[in-house]
């Protein structure tokens, strides 16, 4: 592996990391997410997804000295070596391109669907883009490789499905890109400059982390039900919301900061299984955590190595609670705990490591922290908590999602992109109780463009410390689950049985009620009292706060989606016919796609760990909207189905769900098109 040159780092690093000489990889990235620094550190770019800008700021003079308007909810930034600036632009599937000092964008360039992890090849030569959907499928994501000279696609590599975030590996020879739902990464052979290739779809990640149960993966696959709410069955757990991928200065390791979910039965209610009712709460500190009976949500960190062939996993055995064998584990906990209960850690969005190598800073979206954590160890005298491998949080503004350290270490800037104010993090030297503080006055950036009750709903929807929505023990979002608003894709086993998570984006959804697959909740208030108060560990919610989350759950921008929009071609027109005759109309009808009553379509789980329970199987399930369907894989309530295809063709015969008997096999992909423009 070449890596690119020597750096010398003395004295008063960060965290006093003390004078160390080190080799740094040309694909090291010194920030992640909304910030990126010029190559001298002395200018600042601040992406602000609601207002549609970059902000450019003087690290010296601690100023906003300019402002360039990009594309819609530009979400990443990164600075190429000769210091051109390029910008994902997520609801504008194209990436704008600023040149050091202009005011204006040089160019935008067209990429896929919903763009958002980017980087530059370390000989600057070309742009990698990673898009969500691509402007032909909604069911997989792509990586587009431009040419920084000419500003044009070289190719575009079909990825799998919602790939976010991306890593370069020997000196860019080899990529490293997120799969968000999966929770895990594919790898990308790039060393044929115009023949890329798929060499990983993914690793062993969920399978390490539940060395110990009998079938890791889905709680559907396991063979022995484990006793729900109780401490003694086998617990699983699944990564999932897998954004950001960092690489250390040397090269040898990635970081991807994750979500980790429960996927064995939660109890009933909070006076189920263990006392304190942890079983049946949703978040509650780690799966390893005291107190309670175990967390259902917690902030991860998983740690790749890289110097074989693909990035391998290293994870602790989270289904027995321990590290690996290694006497001395050399990497971070796979869970990010607190050392300190008054400060969780939730909504992991993104991550650097400082120039040394030593620290990690995790940037903690819902709860507002920074968690500087060792990247290459779990213990040591200056770690404050044994049971946590966090050195220090460190409070910032609300709704963190960016990180810049600058290349001598001393400093790191937050973008706050809820209050949109960017925090400058600087070490006080030799305390070691407070060794990073934040400094000065917070520099507010731009404007809320949101009405005041959606970014009020918005704080609301993503805090994992406001004690009206979850307390401490529990520490979880809204957001822990509707991940950016959205879903995670994940199946929870619920007592009413297997749910999988509904996204919220763009489906006006609160006009949908009756609320949740069973549709047990006949309105929005009701339905976020009993999950906030049993579930989250929150107080009743009064009628102020309900409305403010519901005005932000309206705002939440619709998924972007290839077919939306556009007019239909023959073969959705050919669907739209079909969606009427095989009577999906009737149920999924109106504008809202859906008549908001309940039914039996054949899709009820009998058998297995988690099965739906007697009162749904009376009832039926609660008819979704298709809004969006396109981009909501998988499918059903308990995620079943992989595709709209695989939903259609399960039992086509029955004419259970819908008049399906009579539809050929290419009539299937006509209302499979059909639908995905919805
Ligand atoms: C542990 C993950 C999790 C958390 C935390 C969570 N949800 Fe959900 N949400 C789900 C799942 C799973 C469902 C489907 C449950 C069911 O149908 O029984 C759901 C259903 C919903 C629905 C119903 C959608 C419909 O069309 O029926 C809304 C609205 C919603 N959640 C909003 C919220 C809000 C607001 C919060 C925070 C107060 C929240 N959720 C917290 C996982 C979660
Ligand atoms: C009798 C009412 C009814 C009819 C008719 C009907 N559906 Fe459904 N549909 C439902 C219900 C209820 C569910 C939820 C089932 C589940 O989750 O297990 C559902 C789920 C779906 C889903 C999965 C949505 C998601 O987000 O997971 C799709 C896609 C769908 N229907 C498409 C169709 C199509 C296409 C037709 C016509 C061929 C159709 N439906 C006809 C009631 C109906």
């Amino acid at each position: 592996m070449r890596r690119q040159g020597w750096a010398a780092f003395c004295a008063v690093t960060l965290v006093l990391s003390g004078c160390s000489e080190r080799e740094v990889a040309g694909t090291w990235s010194n920030a992640s997410g909304s910030v990126a620094l010029s190559r001298d550190d002395k200018t600042l770019y601040v992406v602000d997804a609601d207002n549609g800008i970059l902000a450019v700021v003087d690290t010296e003079r601690q100023e906003k000295v300019g402002e360039v308007r990009v594309g819609p909810r530009p979400e990443r930034v990164t600075v190429g070596p000769d210091d051109t600036v390029y910008v994902t632009n997520r609801g504008g599937r194209s990436v704008s391109v600023i040149r050091k000092g202009d005011a204006v964008e040089a160019a935008r360039v067209d990429v896929g669907v919903e763009p958002t992890g980017l980087t530059v090849s370390p000989d600057g030569r070309t742009l990698y883009v990673v898009n969500s959907a691509t402007r032909t499928s909604s069911e997989h994501g792509s990586l587009t490789a431009i040419d920084t000279a000419s500003l044009t696609a070289r190719w575009e590599l079909p990825l799998g499905e919602e790939p976010r975030g991306i890593a370069l590996l020997e000196d860019g020879k080899k990529a490293a890109v997120t799969l968000f739902r999966q929770g895990d990464v594919m790898t990308v052979d790039l060393s044929d400059a115009d023949r890329p290739r798929v060499v990983r779809e993914g690793t062993d990640l969920n399978a390490r982390a539940n060395r110990a149960s009998s079938a890791p993966g889905r709680i559907s696959e396991l063979e022995s039900p484990p006793l729900p709410g109780s401490p003694q069955g086998p617990r699983t757990f699944r990564a999932r919301g897998m954004v950001d991928l960092l690489g250390a200065p040397d090269g040898r390791r990635l970081f991807a900061p994750v979500l980790w979910s429960r996927e064995d039965p939660l109890a009933a209610s909070p006076d189920d299984g263990m006392g304190g009712g942890g079983d049946s709460m949703y978040g509650g500190g780690t799966p390893c955590g005291a107190g309670v009976g175990g967390g259902v949500v917690a902030a991860g960190l998983i740690t790749f190595n890289t110097e074989d062939d693909v990035p391998a996993p290293v994870v602790d055995d989270l289904d027995e609670c321990k590290p690996p064998p290694e006497e001395k584990p050399d990497f971070p906990t796979s869970l990010i705990a607190s050392p300190s209960m008054e400060s969780p850690l939730q909504g992991p969005s993104a991550a650097v490591v400082d120039p040394s190598g030593t620290w990690l800073f995790l940037v903690n979206q819902e709860s507002n922290n920074v968690a500087i954590v060792p990247a290459w160890r779990r213990s040591g005298t200056d770690l404050p908590s044994p049971s946590s491998s966090v050195r220090q949080v460190v409070s910032v503004g609300a709704g963190p999602n960016g990180i810049a350290v600058t290349r001598d270490g001393r400093k790191a800037y937050v973008y706050n992109a809820f209050d949109h104010s960017l925090s400058t993090l600087v070490s006080t030297g030799e305390d070691r109780e407070s060794i990073v503080h934040e400094e000065g006055q917070r520099l507010v950036l731009a404007g809320d463009v949101l009405s005041p009750m959606a970014a009020a709903g918005r704080r609301l929807f993503f805090t994992a410390t406001d004690p009206k929505m979850t307390s401490p023990l529990v520490a979880v979002s809204c957001a822990s689950c509707h991940l950016e608003g959205r879903e995670d894709g994940h199946v929870w086993g619920f007592p009413d049985g297997p749910r999988q998570t509904p996204s919220l984006a763009g489906r006006m959804t609160t006009s949908t009620a009756p609320f949740h697959w069973s549709g047990e909740f006949s309105g929005l208030g009701e339905f976020m009292n009993a999950t906030v108060i049993d579930r989250m560990g929150g107080t009743q919610l009064d009628t102020d706060t309900v409305s403010k989350l519901a005005a932000f759950i309206d705002s939440i921008p619709a998924t972007d989606n290839p077919n939306q929009g556009q007019p239909l071609t023959e073969s959705q027109t050919r669907g739209a016919a079909l969606y009427k005759q095989a009577a999906c109309d009737t149920c999924h009808a109106g504008a809202l796609l859906t008549n908001n009553t309940n039914a039996d379509v054949g899709t009820f789980v009998r058998t297995g760990v988690l099965m739906d329970a007697a009162q749904v199987l009376k009832s039926g399930l609660n008819t979704p909207s298709l809004l969006g369907v396109g981009r909501t894989a998988p499918y059903l309530h308990d995620g079943s189905a992989p595709t709209l295809r695989a939903r259609l063709m399960n039992g086509r015969e029955t004419n259970q769900h819908g008049q399906t008997s009579r539809l050929s096999d290419a009539d299937v992909d006509d209302l499979v098109a059909y639908l995905q423009t919805l």
